[in-house]
């Protein structure tokens, strides 16, 4: 396992003529194929007459009273931020935890490469661990060698992209206990509503416990808002004032908050979304393992796979000839990052694959 330099995705606006002609089919970006979230989508419609008017503070308060609600009982908009997309939230959160150029990061190699690329281009040290060679699982000594005086950041995103494997609730108590207590832990649940591991770890009594954790979530995926950019993070009060510290006013427009409000609502949409991920994973999985590949189980809308035999680049040209997208996995050479589409683009993608193959 080596670590591939990360390029971003394709997308269907980038494609040449002659195959954007061709019935593009992009299963690259982990986005929801059933759609957005119809409420979200009436909530806009509502919205668009009003968009001479500035959103207003306490929309914003609204959107993240509503999201703490939707989680927890005990969890207030104190405990929330919200940012355009998670990846927004991301950059709130390393601004605000990596203010001198000394303070250092612990990133996995094999995994979201967001804060990596952040932390690059600010200058800060990143000090990156492997996840384990064989599972990609996230391993407590790799993490602990990681972490220097200087650190104030450890990433562990769970279920983990681009693999689609998770770490277990007992595996992240031995994950928190070398994380000194003065160091943010980043627990990214981009994925979280794809999970059905029942040993899947739930960190909300940490964050009640005013514990130095981040939790990271989005819109993008779950709600199939990906391209309005709405997520956010749960932590401990404190931690939230620090990372909205560096945030401006406006950062969020009108139609992501009206639109998260109603997404929130979908309950239809949402249940939707899960049973197609669930019965897409497993027929894909299911022919994809025919055709000689190795699938790693996933925990996401995704999955990560390898032929035995043939390259992954030439996997991906075929397909692209075909005008379908996939991605390579991003920290991992020769490997395919596969996202779950609909039953209909489930079956194109290993009609694809087949000819490809043969
Ligand atoms: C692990 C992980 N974290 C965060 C994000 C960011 O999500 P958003 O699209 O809301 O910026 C993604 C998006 O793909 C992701 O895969």
């Amino acid at each position: 396992m080596s670590t591939t330099e990360y390029k971003p995705g394709i997308s269907i606006e980038d494609l040449p003529p002659e195959l954007r002609q061709r019935e593009p089919l992009k299963l690259a970006s982990n986005e929801n194929p059933l759609g957005p979230s119809p409420l979200a989508l009436q909530a806009i419609r509502d919205s668009l007459e009003t968009l001479n008017i500035y959103p207003s503070k306490q929309l914003e308060w609204q959107l993240r009273q509503a999201i703490a609600a939707s989680i927890s009982d005990q969890l207030g908009p104190e405990h929330i931020v919200i940012g355009s997309g998670g990846i927004e939230v991301l950059e709130f959160v390393a601004r605000s935890h990596l203010p001198t150029p000394d303070d250092a990061s612990a990133l996995p190699r094999q995994s979201f490469p967001f804060l990596a690329r952040f932390s690059g281009r600010s200058g800060n040290p990143i000090n990156f661990f492997d996840l384990d060679e064989a599972d990609f699982r996230y391993q407590p000594e790799r993490i602990a060698a990681a972490i220097t005086p200087n650190t104030r950041l450890v990433y562990v995103c769970n279920p983990n992209n681009p693999s689609g494997t998770y770490s277990t609730a007992a595996e992240l108590q031995q994950i928190m206990a070398v994380v000194p207590d003065d160091v943010l832990l980043i627990h990214d649940e981009a994925y979280l509503d794809f999970v059905d591991a029942p040993d899947f770890p739930n960190l909300l009594p940490q964050v009640l416990a005013g514990k130095n954790i981040f939790l990271m979530r989005t819109f993008a995926k779950i709600y199939g808002l990906a391209g309005l950019r709405l997520g956010f993070g749960i932590a401990p009060p404190a931690v939230i004032e620090r990372v909205a510290g560096v945030k401006r006013n406006f950062h969020i427009n009108k139609l992501s908050l009206v639109a998260g409000l109603a997404a929130l609502n979908d309950a239809d949409h949402r249940q939707r979304t899960i049973a197609n991920n669930a019965a897409g994973k497993q027929w894909l999985t299911e022919q994809l393992t025919r055709l000689d590949c190795h699938v790693w189980p996933s925990q996401a809308n995704f999955v990560l796979f390898s032929h035995q035999s043939v390259p992954a680049q030439m996997l991906i040209d075929g397909l692209m000839a075909q005008a379908i997208i996939v991605r390579p996995a991003f920290g991992l050479d020769n490997h395919i990052r596969l996202s779950i589409g609909t039953p209909e683009q489930n079956a194109r993608l290993i009609e694809s694959l087949t000819a490809v193959l043969n």
